[in-house]
């Protein structure tokens, strides 16, 4: 037995196990993706379930170095998406059998934004039978306007913490933008009742294989549901543009960390739900795929408008610019096929460890 078969078949890692299986190369790396597979197939099952993406405006009022829709990145129109443009995005995903939706935007934060999103949340339940599950991605907000939506009908909410390295922190934002908002926003979602997601982005400059580890940990230590995370790609039109060197020259090393850091999150947190995120399909046109076979189970179909997808590049080379919702969905189902999983059409797909979570607050608390 190598040593990464028997650190594999312990009940219990350390810091350093989680290292070394981080660092793991070929027929050892594939251990670690068949392992993590095990424990998908065990916790959650080889279903795959959908929450087609509506990024409904790319109007951002942070400016976070990475990002391609930054607040100061003049050389991007920006748009929002018409309430019937979002509704009938909502409608196609309902008629379209994905079980939910997400509703994702740049940052904005005032009363207007807020009751704008609690009346679009209300006309999309109602506009899809009540059926539809809605996630919401919209940044930052008070506590009050969390539990707003929540009142209103969306029941899962998106937050990255982007790493859980408060000095890298501090070196991919502004000052203003501050860890300990990030953190508490966190903990304001899980008070509203949410399903709540966080994850990070993986391979960012200055971020060694520890700060990996200390974010999948943070990840079980707050008692997390759903995770999306995925590869750091450069943004030309960003302060950190240049921070990678040649980029096309670590793509691929790029994509093996992040996948193994998916199974790493696996193992760690068994029953949440995590995305094969389509950052990981910029990298490689199988990416999705090989997430889902490293241990995710979530894929988040886009179903913006065509004619809006240009201006939501968060990253260089985003895919399925120039495809429309229906061609994404027969190209998803097509590869989905190809490697023998099942897709949960009509189906919410909620995240176990939510309930297993409540059921022992209420033990806890009864
Ligand atoms: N590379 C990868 N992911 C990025 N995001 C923003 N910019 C980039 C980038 N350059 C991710 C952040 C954010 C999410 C919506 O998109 O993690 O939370
Ligand atoms: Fe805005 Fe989010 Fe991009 Fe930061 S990562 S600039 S908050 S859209
Ligand atoms: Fe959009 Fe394949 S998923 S074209």
């Amino acid at each position: 037995m190598t040593k990464i078969d028997q650190i594999l078949e312990k009940d219990k890692f350390n810091t350093d196990d989680l290292i070394k299986l981080l660092k793991t190369e070929e027929e050892e790396k594939q251990k670690l993706f068949q392992k993590a597979y095990e424990i998908k197939s065990e916790n959650v099952g080889t279903k795959v379930y959908y929450r087609g993406i509506i990024e409904f405006s790319n109007i951002c009022r942070k400016n976070c170095y990475y990002c391609g829709i930054r607040r100061d990145n003049q050389k991007l129109d920006r748009y929002k998406m018409t309430d019937q443009e979002i509704i009938e995005a909502a409608r196609f995903a309902y008629k379209s059998g994905y079980g939910s939706i997400v509703l994702q935007s740049g940052e904005q934060s005032n009363p207007a934004f807020s009751e704008y999103i609690t009346e679009m949340v209300k006309r999309i339940k109602i506009n899809t039978d009540g059926n539809l599950g809605i996630t919401l991605s919209l940044g930052e907000q008070p506590y009050e306007t969390f539990k707003r939506w929540y009142d209103a009908g969306a029941h899962r909410y998106l937050l990255r913490i982007e790493t859980s390295n408060p000095d890298l922190y501090k070196r991919l934002h502004p000052e203003n933008h501050k860890f300990k908002a990030r953190e508490k926003a966190i903990q304001d979602l899980q008070k509203s009742g949410y399903q709540v997601g966080t994850g990070m982005m993986i391979g960012l400059p200055g971020q060694n294989e520890k700060d990996l580890v200390n974010d999948i940990l943070f990840m079980k230590k707050r008692d997390i549901d759903m995770i999306g995370m995925g590869p750091y790609i450069p943004h030309p039109d960003t302060p950190m543009a240049d921070s990678m060197g040649d980029f096309d020259e670590i793509k691929s090393d790029q994509l093996e960390l992040s996948l193994k850091v998916i199974a790493l999150t696996r193992i760690i947190l068994q029953d949440v739900n995590i995305a094969a995120t389509t950052a990981l399909q910029a990298l490689d046109p199988v990416g999705r795929e090989k997430g889902l076979l490293a241990g995710a189970n979530i894929i988040m179909p886009n179903i913006t408008d065509t004619k809006y997808r240009e201006g939501y590049k968060l990253y260089d080379n985003k895919p399925c610019i120039d495809e429309n919702s229906g061609q994404c969905k027969n190209c998803l189902e097509r590869r989905i096929d190809s490697l023998g999983e099942e897709i949960g059409y009509n189906e919410w797909g909620d995240s176990p460890h939510y309930f297993k979570r409540t059921d022992e607050d209420r033990e806890n608390f009864g």
